[in-house]
This record gives C-alpha cells, structure tokens and sequence, in this order.
C-alpha cells in the first residue's frame, strides 16, 4: 500500500503529529540505526523535554512543551508522553537492540516509538512511527522535575480541552471572495515555528520586488507559530515574535497584499499552539480587527475531542459563522486533511477551499506530486469560491528536479487548486521564478470558468488531462509520470476537440503544428502543457 492510501487508513492520527514532522506523507523511511551499547533500563528514568528539531527554541516562543515522563518498576519502563495537552499512557515496553520500543496508546490511536538515549546521558533520540508509515526522529533533552514544572507552568494552556455543545447544522451561506483559486505564499515549509514578523515582511518585500505579486500571489499567510497566550478576558495574543501584528498587516495591504493566519478548531493545533476551540468568535473578530483577509483552520487536536463527520462539520461551521459575523470579507480555507469528502460540505460550513490530503512537504516529494494525479477531491465540487486545495507548492524546494516542478505546477493548475508557494522566495533562483511566474500557465489555472481540469486519456504511466477555458480554448497537459522518456500523442478528434486551429505550447512559449496527431517527447516526470484553440 502506497504511503499516503496508508495515512488515509491511518486517519487523523497522524496529522496530530506533524510538529513532530510525522504527518502523512511524512515517512522519512530510515531504519532506527543500531549500536553495540545495550542501554541499562535506568538511563531512561525520568523526564525528558522534546526539543523540536528544526526550531530548538519554539518552547520559549508560544509552543506547548511536549514530554515524556518515565518510570522504571520491576525491570520494566512505564510512563506518559505528554503530547499537546494530553497524556499518552506508554505501554508494551521492550528492549530493543541498544534502545527500547513502545507503543502510545490513547486517542487518537498513535503507532509505536523508539528511545535510545545518549551516553552522556542528557538527550534522548526518539524515533515516532513504524516501518509502513516511515519513521520520524526527534531529539529530547532531560529535565528535572522542577524545570518541567517550571516549564510547564509558563507554558499556554487550553482552558477547554473536552467536547463543547454544537450548533444546529445549517448552510452559513458562502460568498464569492474567492472567484478563483487563491494564490500567494505560506510561511510553513520555510520557516515552521520560526516564522516571525521580519521573515513575513521580507518575503512580502521579495513578492512585490521579484513581480510575483504582479502576476497574481496576493496572500501572503502567516501558518502556525504565532499564536502567545490568551489574556483573562480570553482574547489570543501574538506571541513575542510577532509584537506589533496590526502594523504587520498594514505593512502587507500597503503594498497591496493581503494577509493570512492560521488556527485550528481544537485547542490546541499541529505544533502545539493554542487552538480557538471554544473562542471562535472571540478569535475571529481579533482576527478582523487586525485585518486578516484569510484563516488556514487546521483540524489537528480536534481530533482528541471529536469523533465524526458531523462534529467536524460543526465545528468548521461555529469559525465559518464567527467569520462572517465580522462582517470582515475573510477567506476560510479549511485543513483537515480532505476527510469525510470535505468538498460536499464545505461550502455550507462557509469554506472557500479544503485541503484535498496531507502534508506534501513532509517524507518524498515526487511521492507527494505524483499522488495527487489521483487524489484532488471531486472535480464536481469545484467552482468559484469552492476550491479543491492540493496543498502548497513545493516549486523551488530541494527534492525535486526542475522537470518535476513544472509537472507539480501544470498539475496543480489544471487541478484549478490554489497555488499558495512554500518556497524561499529570497533565494528563488531564475529558473523557479519561470515556472512560477509564467503568465500563460497561470492564465489556466486562473481561468474564471473555473472547472477543475481531469484526466482524459491514460496509457501506462502517461496520462493526458483537459480543463475548459472561458473562452472556448482547452488547456491540454500531456504528463509522464513513469521514470523512461515516453513519447505522448494526442488525436485531438479522439478527446473531442475535432481539428484546432491554434496549439500554444506554454511552457515553451511556441505555437505548435495543428496536425491531427500530435506526438510529443515528455521526459521522466515531466510535462507540456497545451493551450487549444
Ligand atoms: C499541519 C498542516 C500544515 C501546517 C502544520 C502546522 O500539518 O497540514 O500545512 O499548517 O500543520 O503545524
């Protein structure tokens, strides 16, 4: 079973973890390494502070510190992991090679882990996952009783961390602020936790100097990280990195932006930070008095609390009502992970657009790509204000050569998905800024018909996809997902477009001839992407 149909059996789960960088397609599918050493149970007593890998410092900076607190009785380890709030009890302790294996249990159900800890005896290395999911290291650091309590102490804390009444279902009524699929730029694959006020206003700098903006990335999206503490009264703070939010948004509507931020409908979201359960309307009216033009709301703790279709539903439904009663045009796109065929429903919750799966910037990245040739929501659901969102680009990441980029980009834009970038746009070299900034391909993806493009022809690992355009003309991407050149012919009278007169290859920027067949080398994971008229 592919990685991600796994994640799909394995449910939200997984997605709770992806501060820990475990999220669907996060298998980073490495062996726990061995060591000679066999490890003496009592090394492993205690209380052990995860530290997050990429961001060592994100407990001082607004995170919930996460931690394991072990026990040893009779020659074997109980204990909890700390997670978010929660306590997973561990269970069916072994020793395992130089280290331990364990399971988590609790909900939602977590797959198994492995501890070794180090020599000098301060840090523990920790292994999340198992061999089908792929397995994520992290890193933590021994803590006296007294320091994680002091810890703790200082850290935000949810006040309601149980199921809270829900609303009546009823459709909030969407309105078209989102005619077509959104484009702009996201702070999470760059900078994670460490996102902070300087790095949002130098990317929006680079958007507006590099011309992205010009070409149509309007929002620029603060993701996860931000979020301090509530005060008494309730109402969510930034934490330090972000001092003076208003003038941040200023900054970005002065040049003609708009701006994003991010929560999550538990209390608690993916990394850690508070949640708005229970606070929505509370939160979105901070958010529009800041004047925020869009909120990414990520499922993620929800699910310690919250069981089905329905209740997700609701939820998503109590921040798309509060959105509203702003008064505020914000755009709602909802993450959770395309569960429970989120596109018949989001609409009615108020949503503009629903992620379609997981993470794509966690485990392969041609993984990720290649996945979402059959995994981009229903085609029906899409529409103006009604997007199938296939996550963030991964254009200009390491990880994937420059051919498989533009297959990601074509397919994202006859997906009509929005095409929020999550590259590093101050060190975008000329050749990501190409396919990212190509006018005539934005031009399908941007198309205001708005029609999901679909696949229309398959042999073997070639496919070819159409998308209707406004103005009569067809998008056409002939793609090769196989890892041989293939060669790829298209009889326009076979897909139904009887004989054009005019055939634009986009990306190369050249007409092509009209002949009834069209043959074209398309290289391993490669694309070419015709305009049809
Ligand atoms: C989840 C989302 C990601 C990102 C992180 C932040 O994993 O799917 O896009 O927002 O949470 O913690």
């Amino acid at each position: 079973m592919a990685l991600c149909d796994m994640f799909e059996a394995f449910g939200i789960a997984a997605i709770a973890l992806a501060g820990l960088t475990l999220s669907p397609a996060a298998a980073i599918a490495q062996p726990v390494p061995a060591s000679a050493n066999p490890v003496a149970l009592a090394e492993v007593s205690g209380n052990w502070l995860v530290v997050p890998r990429r961001t060592p410092d994100s407990i001082a900076i607004g995170g919930i510190p996460r931690s394991f607190r072990l026990t040893v009785e009779g020659g074997s380890v109980t204990g909890t992991f700390r997670f978010n709030g929660w306590d997973y009890p561990i269970a069916n302790w072994v020793a395992r090679g130089d280290g331990f294996a364990f399971d988590l249990t609790g909900k939602p159900p977590f797959v198994q882990m492995r501890a070794r800890p180090r020599a000098d005896g301060r840090f523990m290395d920790v292994w999340i996952g198992d061999e089908m999911l792929g397995i994520a290291p992290f890193l933590a650091r021994r803590v006296s009783d007294s320091e994680l309590a002091a810890i703790e102490r200082d850290a935000p804390r949810p006040d309601t961390m149980s199921k809270l009444p829900l609303p009546a279902p009823h459709d909030v009524g969407v309105r078209n602020l989102a005619p077509v699929p959104p484009m702009g730029w996201n702070s999470w694959n760059v900078f994670r936790e460490a996102v902070d006020d300087r790095s949002v206003r130098a990317m929006a700098d680079v958007m507006v100097s590099s011309g992205l903006r010009d070409a149509g990335y309007r929002y620029v999206t603060i993701d996860d990280g931000w979020q301090g503490q509530r005060d008494a009264a309730g109402i969510l703070h930034p934490n330090s990195k972000f001092p003076d939010m208003r003038g941040l948004v200023d900054y970005i509507h002065a040049r003609g932006m708009k701006i994003g931020i991010y929560s999550s409908p538990g209390p608690v979201t993916c990394s850690g930070y508070i949640g708005s359960h229970g606070h929505e309307a509370q939160d979105a009216k901070t958010f529009a008095a800041w004047g925020i033009d869009l909120l990414k709301y990520d499922w993620c703790s929800a699910s310690n609390i919250y069981d089905t279709k329905v209740e997700m539903q609701a939820r998503y439904q109590v921040m798309g009502a509060a959105l509203q009663a702003t008064g505020r045009p914000i755009v709602y796109s909802l993450c959770q992970y395309g569960l429970y065929d989120v596109g018949s429903w989001g609409n009615a919750v108020g949503g503009h657009m629903w992620r379609t799966g997981g993470d794509s910037i966690e485990g392969d990245l041609w993984h990720a790509v290649d996945y979402r040739f059959d995994h981009n929501g229903n085609a029906a659901h899409a529409g103006p204000s009604a997007w199938n969102d296939a996550d963030m680009m991964l254009v200009g990441i390491d990880g994937l050569t420059p051919e498989e980029y533009r297959t990601h980009y074509t397919l994202w834009m006859m997906a009509a998905s929005p095409i929020i970038l999550g590259n590093d746009l101050r060190t975008m070299t000329p050749a990501v800024k190409a396919i990212v900034a190509n006018p005539a391909v934005i031009a399908v993806g941007q198309d205001r018909l708005g029609i999901q493009g679909q696949r229309v022809a398959q042999i073997g690992t070639t496919e070819v996809w159409s998308k209707q355009l406004a103005d009569g003309a067809t998008a056409l991407a002939l793609f090769n997902r196989g890892t041989a050149l293939a060669a790829i012919t298209v009889n326009w009278r076979a897909i139904g477009l009887r004989a054009p007169k005019r055939v634009r290859d986009l990306w190369r920027g050249v007409d092509v001839a009209p002949a009834a067949d069209y043959t074209v080398e398309v290289p391993r994971h490669g694309a070419v992407l015709l305009r049809v008229s």
